[in-house]
């Protein structure tokens, strides 16, 4: 039995963002500044710990940035208008709405509002229609973040089977795209697969991207599989803790994330990464 490399995301997140400070000042000397609008309504306590996490992380990297908060009560008419509004801001190379939005907007309208060319959270249809053909677009972050940390320790794809656990447009989705893009066989699993494991049992990588405890444990991974763990949950004791078995998986697995410090801190360092590419876009 051998215990698992962990693919540690604060130390890949410093490298990427330390490249991102250095092309953020290196355009800033031609005279443009990166700049990120982050857009919250409402008072959602987690949205309210990430916006702020986005909004520092771009000051520290030396971006421009503001925060808009708005009343729960604001209308999808208002919101339409803030982004419109922002679509034409010369200082303003990305927008992200944070989600969820309260229940009488429309998400899907208001992604749709914001401009392609500024659109660094990649959910635009146009953005996932530009990753489904294989054109230039803005990738969803955390997915980008997890095909980084493959990148990061020298993993090919090529030939692999991948399998993803989860289907959402923001995670699942994107993250089966990418890996086919460099050529895995993908498989993607959801609440309606019969039999996971007999699925991640052939998988020489796995995504776990459900956002519920222990859906990868290690009985249903093959030895010396790559683990990635997106989920985000927290435990009996209020620890934080991802989708995957660590304990278990990580003595069956050959690279594993942990969690924390596994592909969170990577989804805002791709966040920096489109910003930054978005403003190099327009310049040049
Ligand atoms: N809510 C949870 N994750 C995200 C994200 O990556 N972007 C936005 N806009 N909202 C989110």
């Amino acid at each position: 039995m051998t215990t698992a490399q962990l693919i540690d995301g604060n130390a890949l997140s410093k490298q990427l963002r330390e490249d991102v400070a250095a092309r953020t000042t290196a355009l800033k000397a031609r005279g443009i500044t990166p700049g990120l609008a982050v857009v919250l309504v409402g008072e959602n306590p987690a949205s309210q710990v990430y916006v702020r996490n986005k909004v520092k992380a771009c000051q520290d990297a030396g971006l421009h940035s503001v925060l808009e908060k708005f009343d729960v009560s604001m209308t999808e008419a208002e919101l339409l208008a803030r982004v419109d509004a922002l679509n034409n801001d010369p200082t303003i190379h990305g927008i992200l709405v944070q989600l969820p939005l309260p229940a009488h907007i429309d998400a899907h309208k208001v992604i749709e509002a914001i401009s392609p060319a500024k659109d660094v959270d990649g959910f635009h249809v146009a953005s996932a229609g530009a990753l489904m053909v294989g054109r230039p677009g803005f990738w969803p972050c955390t997915p980008y973040g997890c095909m980084k940390m493959l990148e990061s320790i020298g993993y090919s794809l090529r030939g692999k089977h991948a399998v993803v656990i989860g289907r959402s447009n923001i995670v699942g989705k994107p993250m089966a795209l990418m890996l086919l893009q460099q050529n895995a066989t993908v498989t993607i699993c959801h609440s309606a697969t019969p039999d996971l494991k007999a699925m991640t049992l052939q998988a020489d990588v796995i995504v776990a991207a459900v956002g519920k405890r222990n859906v990868l444990t290690a009985d249903m991974v093959k030895p010396g599989a790559v683990v990635l763990d997106v989920g985000m949950n927290r435990n009996d004791e209020g620890k934080l803790c991802g989708d995957v078995d660590f304990a278990g998986v990580s003595q069956v697995a050959s690279h594993i994330t942990p969690v924390p410090g596994g592909v969170g801190p990577m989804t805002i360092t791709m966040l920096l990464v489109n910003t930054l590419e978005a403003a190099e876009r327009e310049s040049t």
